[in-house]
């Protein structure tokens, strides 16, 4: 007997809701297409496994239709978990994570050498070629010190120069991973907010769009309020509420908004990182599913 396979019955309602979904995405792939999209990868999509590879096949996916997405993360629980094991103090002022020198090499080594590889292991998995960077690498992030004059936070950095000849040079060959720390004019390494690091990245790259995901629905009207999602909101508002006071983990993406705005990337993006696929989702749905900030 020849060899035959059966259809088995999706149903044609079935089939067309997929073809619709295909045609909603559609118009945002082209908008999208040959342009760069830096995304901050952090909070619950990195540690729970199976949202770290829906990640990493909707980045794959991304990649595959022709946009060139950059990855930016941190790592700060890894960094926590691994300095309880050393025996290292966990200590923390106003949010900024207090780094001592042991403290930075072992920040270095977690992120770099764990987390890092670990998303460049996800990818490859998903199906495309991807390439681990740090500040080091081809100067890519220069930094400097914070010294605010409040307390010595040891070695927590503010970036001071994006070099992106290195990203010029991978082409559109690889997806970048890209960790967030930097390196300073004497060769120490400096730990810096990833959203930092994403905001000043996506301005070098000259980004068309620069996604946070995060551990809320996203950016909140009322950080007490779940159903105060702010869907869609601009400049203004952002330099508003920062005037009068964001709080905690939210102030660096808000400031990361703002000097992405200003610096000419036209919308940001804060998503709710726990959603599978909210990516996908923002980026090529009409609807979108968590905040979206343009000038
Ligand atoms: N207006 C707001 N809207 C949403 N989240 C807020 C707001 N103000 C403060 N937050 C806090 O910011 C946190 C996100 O930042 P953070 O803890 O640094 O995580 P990550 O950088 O991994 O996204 C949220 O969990 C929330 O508690
Ligand atoms: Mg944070």
């Amino acid at each position: 007997m020849a060899d035959i396979t059966l259809r088995n019955a999706a149903s044609i309602e079935q089939i067309q809701h997929r073809v619709a979904v295909l045609q909603e995405a559609l118009p945002y792939i082209k908008q999208f297409y040959g342009s760069t999209i830096v995304i901050k990868y952090g909070g619950a999509a990195m540690t729970s496994p199976e949202l770290k590879a829906s990640f990493a096949r909707d980045v794959a996916l991304l990649k595959l239709v022709g946009m060139n997405p950059i990855v930016v993360h941190g790592g700060g629980s890894d960094i926590s978990r691994y300095s309880d094991r050393l025996g290292l103090d966990v200590r923390f002022v106003d949010g900024l994570r207090v780094t001592d020198a042991q403290t930075m090499e072992l920040a270095k080594m977690v992120l770099v050498g764990k987390v890092n590889k670990e998303i460049v292991g996800q990818l490859t998995l998903a199906g495309v070629a991807s390439v681990g960077l740090a500040g080091d690498d081809g100067g890519l992030i220069r930094a400097e010190k914070v010294d605010d004059g409040s307390a010595d936070l040891g070695h927590v950095g503010r970036v001071t120069a994006i070099d992106p000849k290195v990203l010029d040079r991978l082409g559109d060959e690889f997806v970048p991973v890209v960790a967030s720390v930097g390196v300073g004019s004497g060769g120490e390494s400096y730990n810096i907010n990833a959203d930092t690091v994403a905001a000043a990245l996506g301005k070098a790259v000259h980004a068309e769009r620069v996604i946070f995901l995060t551990d809320v629905e996203g950016l909140l009207a009322d950080v007490e309020v779940p159903s105060s999602l702010i869907s869609r909101t601009d400049l203004a508002t952002i330099e508003k509420m920062l005037e009068q006071g964001a709080s905690s983990g939210m102030i660096p993406k808000l400031q990361a908004v703002r000097d992405l705005l200003r610096g000419g990337v036209p919308a940001a993006y804060i998503i709710d990182g726990r959603m599978p696929h909210s990516v996908l989702i923002e980026l090529l749905t009409e609807a979108g599913v968590g905040t979206m900030i343009t000038r």
